[in-house]
């Protein structure tokens, strides 16, 4: 592995594909626990956690299912700013465990207003699984059950992540030098 650019900006390894692979099983082997006998249904959010959403599901052991969605941004009509909406939900969740898969947590809101959203579905429970999460940024209450790593504020690309929809395609995770 070493320093790649993507458009204007350079980017060096930060966690090659062999840690990312054991941080997936590791994961995995505690849902399996956790979720044996419930048929929960994962809910991968595209774009951003599809490749990890697919290495997950594969390490799933339990009877389970999955669907994509997807968190489009529109115009609040107030001064609320940017307003993301989830498309692409057909399954009925009431009554069910559903898993949401999503590739980074950040501030935290984008994971606070779709639990929000799923809420109102009336499912039995909500557990959320992050590739990433950065600590240092998140400025909400979003409780995390299954984190794969915990990193520094720091722009990352790979592993399905992007930067300007480029770099999903890595097999490994990089870090923007500064
Ligand atoms: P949040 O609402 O601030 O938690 O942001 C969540 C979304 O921002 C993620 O689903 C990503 O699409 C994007 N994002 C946040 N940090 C990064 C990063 O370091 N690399 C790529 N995308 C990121």
């Amino acid at each position: 592995m070493s320093t790649i650019q993507i458009k204007d900006r350079l980017f060096k390894p930060y966690i090659d594909r062999s840690s990312i692979d054991s941080a997936v099983k590791r994961l995995a082997a505690q849902m399996n626990k956790d979720l044996a006998g419930k048929r929960p249904l994962f809910l991968c959010v595209l774009n951003g956690a599809f490749m990890f959403a697919a290495d997950l599901f594969r390490e799933i052991n339990v009877d389970a299912e999955i669907t994509f969605i997807r968190m489009k941004s529109y115009e609040g009509t107030q001064s609320t700013g940017i307003i993301k909406q989830i498309y692409g939900l057909q399954e009925d969740i009431k009554d069910r465990t559903v898993v949401i898969v999503e590739d980074i947590v950040d501030t935290g809101f984008t994971m606070q207003n779709l639990k929000k959203q799923l809420e109102e579905k009336n499912p039995k429970e909500i557990k959320v699984a992050t590739l990433l999460f950065k600590p240092d940024s998140l400025q909400c209450d979003v409780k995390l059950d299954y984190v794969a790593f915990e990193i520094p504020k720091a722009f990352i690309v790979g592993y399905g992540l992007d930067y300007d929809e480029l770099g999903r395609n890595l097999k490994d995770i990089y870090v923007v030098t500064e």
